[in-house]
C-alpha cells in the first residue's frame, strides 16, 4: 500500500483538491482501492465526500435509465486521527486498500514529521508565486529521508509555453528541491467538480484539466512504495 501525503504550509495551495482528485483516479484504475485520510479541521474532503453521496444519491432516485455519473467504486474518504495514524494505516492496508492519501491542514507542526515519516511520497502543491515558494522550504526542513517533490498548481498563463510564468517557477524549485514534471493549469473544471461532488475527470472528461491529471497520477504512481518493516507499528 503506498502513502501520499499533501502537504503546504500556505492555505488554498491546492492540497485538498489533488487529495480528492488523484485518490478518484486512482480509484478509477481497476485493481485499485484508495482511501483519503482528512486530518484538517476544515474537512473539505470530507466536505466533497458528503456533497459527492448527495450526487451519486440524486442520480439514482433520478432512474436507472440513465447511465451513472461515476463508475468509480473503492474510493473512500474517512476523518483522520493523528495520534492513531499507523493504526488506520494498517486497518486500511488489511481492508485492502493500495493508495492512501492524506491531506493535511495548511501548516507547518512538529508532528508532521510523523505523518512524513509513513509517506511513500510527500507532494507540496504550490501556486506559481513567489511567497507561495518560500513557504515550501519549512515544510522540507521537516522532512528527512522520503521523497518530496512540489507541484505547480492553478497556473494563470498558457503552460505550454516555454516561457510561461509556471515554468520558469517549475525551473527556479528545481534548483533546490524537485518539482514534477506536470503543471496543473488554473481551470474551472476542478473548481466545478469539487462543488458537484465529482472528480475532474468524472465532471468533464475531455478537459486539459481531466488530462493534466492524467499526467499527475502517472507520475505520482511511479514512485515505489518503500518497504520499512514495521512502517505501520
Ligand atoms: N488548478 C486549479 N484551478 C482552479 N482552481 C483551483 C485549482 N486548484 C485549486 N483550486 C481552488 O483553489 C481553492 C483552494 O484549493 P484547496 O482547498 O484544494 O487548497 P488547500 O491547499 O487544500 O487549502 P487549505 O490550505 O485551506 O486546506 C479552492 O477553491 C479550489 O477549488
Ligand atoms: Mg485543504
Amino acid at each position: 500500500m503506498k502513502v501520499v501525503v499533501l502537504s503546504s504550509q500556505k492555505g488554498g495551495a491546492g492540497k485538498s483538491t489533488l487529495a480528492i482528485n488523484l485518490a478518484a483516479q486512482c480509484a478509477s484504475i481497476g485493481g485499485n482501492k484508495s482511501v483519503i485520510l482528512d486530518l484538517d479541521p476544515q474537512a473539505s474532503c470530507r466536505v466533497w465526500a458528503a456533497q459527492r453521496a448527495q450526487t451519486l444519491r440524486a442520480h439514482a432516485i433520478s432512474g436507472a435509465s440513465q447511465s451513472s455519473p461515476s463508475h468509480i467504486r473503492g474510493l473512500k474518504v474517512v476523518a483522520g486521527d493523528r495520534d492513531h495514524l499507523r493504526s488506520m494505516l494498517q486497518t486500511h492496508k488489511a481492508d485492502g486498500a493500495t493508495h492512501v492519501f492524506i491531506d493535511l491542514p495548511p501548516q507547518n507542526k512538529k508532528w508532521f514529521r510523523q505523518v512524513f515519516q509513513l509517506a511513500d511520497l510527500i507532494l507540496l502543491p504550490v501556486r506559481p508565486g513567489f511567497f507561495d515558494m518560500v513557504s515550501g522550504f519549512d515544510t522540507w526542513q521537516l522532512v528527512e529521508d522520503r521523497p518530496l517533490r512540489w507541484v505547480v498548481n492553478a497556473a494563470f498563463d498558457d503552460v505550454s509555453q516555454p516561457d510561461s510564468v509556471a515554468r520558469v517557477v517549475q525551473g527556479e524549485l528545481n534548483r533546490t528541491m524537485k518539482c514534477l514534471d506536470t503543471l496543473i493549469s488554473n481551470a474551472a473544471e476542478w473548481v466545478m467538480s469539487v462543488g458537484a461532488g465529482l472528480s475532474v475527470p468524472e465532471y468533464a472528461p475531455g478537459s486539459l484539466a481531466a488530462q493534466q491529471l492524467r499526467s499527475l497520477w502517472t507520475e505520482v504512481d511511479s514512485f515505489p512504495e518503500i518497504v520499512v518493516k514495521h512502517r505501520y507499528g
